[in-house]
C-alpha cells in the first residue's frame, strides 16, 4: 500500500484528486542531489568477514561489492551479477488459448486483466518442480492497483467496468517458469498458471467459518467468500503450500455514515479510497456489514494443484496481515508467526494442534485449522510473553463482546487491546533462523509513535516520531512453542547524518530507512527490503538513503551490506531463493508511484519508466531474478 494509508482521515478517501496529499510526509525540501562523497569511505568500511561456520572455514560471510545508494530509474546490483525481469503487470499469465497481450495505452479490458499478471507485485515464493532450482512456480500477491495507471484515462471518474478492472487487477498470480541455460522465462501456456482475483472462490476453514459474523445474504453458510485482498507478504509452508497475507482490506470498504464500531476499530471509514462500494454493494458495508469480516485473513494455496480451492484461514485470527511464516517444532507442530501493518497494532503467533504429516500439501490440508492462537507482549526487562486469545479465558468472555471462539478471532484486534498486548510500530515481514531459533520481524516505522494523545515510546518501540523503523528479534524459551522469551534488536535503521537523534539509528554499515520485507537465504544471510514512501525519498531525513533498496545482513556480526537498488519511486518487496541458493526472485512494486496526484494517469512517468523504458510507455511492477555471472550462490 503507498504507506502511510492508515494515517488518513476519513473525508477524501474516495473520489478527490489526491490520495498522497494527507500524507504525513516529511518536509518537502528540494529534491536533493545525492553525492558521491561519503561513499568511498562508506565502501572502504565494507571488507568481507572472516568465515563462519556454515559456510565453510575462511569464506566471507558477505562476500559481494556494496553498492552506492540508487538515484536513478534503474535496478542496480552489484559487479558480478545480473538482474533480468520477468513477469511484469499485464503480461499473460498463461493460460492456455487465453493469453491477451498487454496494452501500453491501459486499454486492456477487465476481462484480459483477469489472465494476465495483476498490478503491484508483492510477496512471491518460488516452489521447486521435483526439487529443481531451474524449474518452477513462481506464487506471487498483487497488492493494490495504482488506477491512475490501469486505465487509458486514470483514476477518475470511477465507473464498474473499471471497478472491475481493479478487482481483476488485484489478487494472486501462479506461473511457471524455467532457466533455459541463459536466461529464465515464462513458460506458456502452462498448465499451472493461475489467477485469483475478486471473483474466485475461497473457503472459509477454521473455528470461524459459518460464524454468523461471517454470513452475507450471497453466502448464508459463510463458508465460501469471494476473492482475496490487498495481499502483501507471503511465505512456503513445509509441506508446499503458499501463504499469503490479506493487509489492508478495510480501505476498499465504505462504512457509510452510520459506520460500526467495530468497522472503525479496524480503520475502516466512511468511504473506501477506491469508491468500489459505489459500483459494487458487497464492499459497502452500510448494506453489506460482514462483507469486510469475510477478509483480513491468512490465505493458504495449493500452487501445484491448479484446481485446488484456496482457503481462508481463520484459527490464526483476522487481523492487517502482512504475511504468515511457519516453523516446526521438533515434534513437527506448525508454529505461524504474523503481525499486522498498522501502527500500534500486534504481532501473533499460531500453535497447530496435529503434527505435519508426509505427503505434502493434500496430507496437511487441515493442519493450520486446529490449534492456539496467542498475542505478544515484549517487556521492558527483554522477556517477553505469549497471550492465549483463546474465548473463556481472562478478558475474553461474552459479557466483554465476545460470544464464543469464532468472535474472538473475527476480533483479534479487540481481543489483544483487552489483553494488554503490545502495540507496535507497524510489524511488516518476519524471518525465521531455523538453526539458532531467532525469529525476526521488521517494524517499518511509526511517525505517530510519542504524539499527543498516541501512546508513547517502550522499550521494544524506542523512538518518538519513528521515521525510519526497526527489526526486533525474539527467542522462545525451548522450542517454537515456547509461551515465553527473550529479544532485543538487531537494528534501529536510519542515518547517523541525521540531526534528529531518532532518526539516526545504529547500523552497522550501509544505511537504510523503513525496512519492509525481510527473509532468509539457503545460506543463513538475512536479506532486508526497504518500504520508504515516495514523498520521503531524497528528502529530509532520507536524503542520503536513496531509493528503495534490498540490503543483506550478517546476524552474526549485524554488519548490514547494500545488495540492489530499485528504481525510482519503486518499493522493493517479496523475496524467495532457488533451493540451492543460485537465484533470488524479488518484486519491484510501484516504480513511479506518485507522491502527489493519482487522479492524472500521467503521474508515474514523470518519475519512473521501468523496465522497458518505452516513450509514454507506463512504468510496471514487475518479479526480477537475479544471478551470479559465475553461477555461485547468491551473497557470497
Ligand atoms: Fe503491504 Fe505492510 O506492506
Ligand atoms: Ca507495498
Ligand atoms: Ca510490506
Ligand atoms: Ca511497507
Amino acid at each position: 500500500m503507498p504507506k502511510d494509508f492508515s494515517t488518513m482521515e476519513d473525508s477524501n478517501r474516495s473520489g478527490n484528486a489526491s490520495i498522497h496529499d494527507q500524507i504525513a510526509a516529511l518536509p518537502l525540501n528540494r529534491r536533493t542531489v545525492i553525492q558521491g562523497a561519503g561513499l568511498a569511505s562508506l565502501l572502504g568500511l565494507l571488507q568481507p568477514l572472516a568465515g563462519c561456520a556454515n559456510l565453510g572455514a575462511g569464506q566471507p560471510r558477505l562476500g559481494f561489492t556494496a553498492i552506492p545508494p540508487g538515484q536513478t530509474d534503474a535496478l542496480v546490483v552489484p559487479p558480478g551479477y545480473v538482474a533480468q525481469v520477468i513477469a511484469r503487470w499485464g503480461e499473460p499469465v498463461g493460460i492456455a488459448g487465453n493469453m491477451p497481450a498487454f496494452r501500453t495505452d491501459g486499454s486492456n479490458s477487465a476481462a484480459d486483466q483477469a489472465v494476465q499478471l495483476g498490478m503491484h507485485h508483492d510477496g512471491l515464493a518460488f516452489f521447486p518442480i521435483n526439487g529443481s532450482s531451474t524449474h518452477g512456480l513462481i506464487a506471487l500477491n498483487h497488492e493494490y492497483t495504482d488506477d491512475g495507471l490501469l486505465h487509458p484515462d486514470g483514476f477518475l471518474p470511477m465507473n464498474a467496468a473499471k471497478v472491475k478492472k481493479s478487482q481483476n487487477a488485484h489478487g494472486l498470480s501462479v506461473y511457471e517458469v524455467k532457466f533455459n541455460g541463459q536466461a529464465w522465462e515464462m513458460v506458456r501456456p502452462s498448465a499451472y498458471a493461475r489467477r485469483f482475483t475478486m471473483d474466485t472462490p475461497f473457503e472459509m476453514s477454521g473455528p470461524a467459518a459459518g460464524h454468523p459474523l461471517l454470513r452475507t445474504a450471497a453466502d448464508p453458510q459463510g463458508r465460501t467468500t469471494l476473492g482475496t485482498l490487498n495481499n502483501c507478504a507471503s511465505s512456503a509452508t513445509p509441506w508446499g503450500t503458499y501463504l499469503s497475507g490479506e493487509e489492508n482490506w478495510m480501505f476498499y470498504f465504505g462504512g457509510g455514515k452510520d459506520i460500526s464500531a467495530h468497522h472503525k476499530r479496524w480503520g475502516m471509514n466512511e468511504k473506501g479510497l477506491y469508491g468500489w462500494e459505489r459500483f459494487d454493494t458487497r464492499f459497502d458495508a452500510s448494506q453489506t456489514p460482514n462483507e469486510a469480516n469475510r477478509f483480513g485473513w491468512v490465505v493458504e494455496v495449493d500452487p501445484m494443484d491448479p484446481t485446488s480451492t484456496p482457503v481462508k484461514r481463520t484459527a490464526m485470527g483476522r487481523a492487517a496481515h502482512e504475511g504468515a511464516w511457519v516453523a516446526l517444532t521438533q515434534d513437527q507442530r506448525a508454529v505461524v508467526y504474523s503481525g499486522e501493518d498498522a501502527r500500534f497494532e500486534y504481532i501473533y503467533k499460531f500453535i497447530s494442534s496435529g503434527r505435519m504429516q508426509p505427503g505434502g500439501a493434500k496430507a496437511n490440508r487441515h493442519l493450520l485449522d486446529e490449534g492456539t492462537l496467542y498475542v505478544a507482549r515484549f517487556d521492558a526487562n527483554g522477556q517477553g510473553q505469549w497471550l492465549p486469545l483463546v474465548h473463556g479465558q481472562g478478558p475474553l468472555t461474552a459479557a466483554n463482546g465476545f460470544a464464543d471462539q469464532g468472535e474472538v478471532l473475527i476480533k483479534a484486534r479487540q481481543a489483544s487491546d483487552l489483553l494488554g498486548a503490545t502495540k507496535m510500530d507497524r510489524p511488516e515481514w518476519l524471518a525465521i533462523d531455523k538453526a539458532s531459533r531467532w525469529v525476526y520481524c521488521t517494524l517499518t516505522n511509526n511517525s505517530q509513535r510519542g504524539a499527543p494523545g498516541k501512546p508513547g515510546v517502550d522499550a521494544a518501540n524506542p523512538r518518538a516520531n519513528n521515521s525510519m523503523g526497526q527489526i526486533i528479534r525474539w527467542r522462545e524459551a525451548g522450542d517454537f512453542d515456547g509461551m515465553n522469551f527473550e529479544w532485543n534488536h538487531l537494528l534501529l535503521a536510519g542515518d547517523p547524518a541525521n540531526e534528529r537523534a531518532e532518526a539516526k539509528g545504529n547500523v552497522k554499515g550501509d544505511i537504510l530507512g523503513c525496512p519492509d520485507g525481510l527473509g532468509f537465504s539457503p545460506n543463513g544471510l538475512l536479506w532486508i527490503q526497504t518500504d520508504a514512501h515516495a514523498t520521503q525519498m531524497y528528502k529530509g531525513e532520507f536524503a542520503r538513503i536513496g531509493n528503495n533498496q534490498m540490503l543483506a545482513c550478517d546476524t552474526a556480526t549485524g554488519e548490514v551490506r547494500r545488495f540492489l537498488t530499485g528504481p525510482t519511486n519503486c518499493e522493493i518487496t517479496g523475496v524467495s531463493f532457488t533451493p540451492d541458493g543460485r537465484n533470488l526472485f524479488i518484486s519491484v512494486q510501484h516504480p513511479g508511484e506518485t507522491p502527489t496526484d493519482r487522479s492524472d494517469p500521467k503521474q508515474p512517468q514523470k518519475y519512473s519508466s521501468w523496465p522497458d523504458h518505452q516513450p509514454d510507455g507506463r512504468p510496471r511492477s514487475a518479479n526480477v531474478v537475479i544471478r551470479k555471472i559465475d553461477g555461485g550462490v547468491i551473497g557470497t
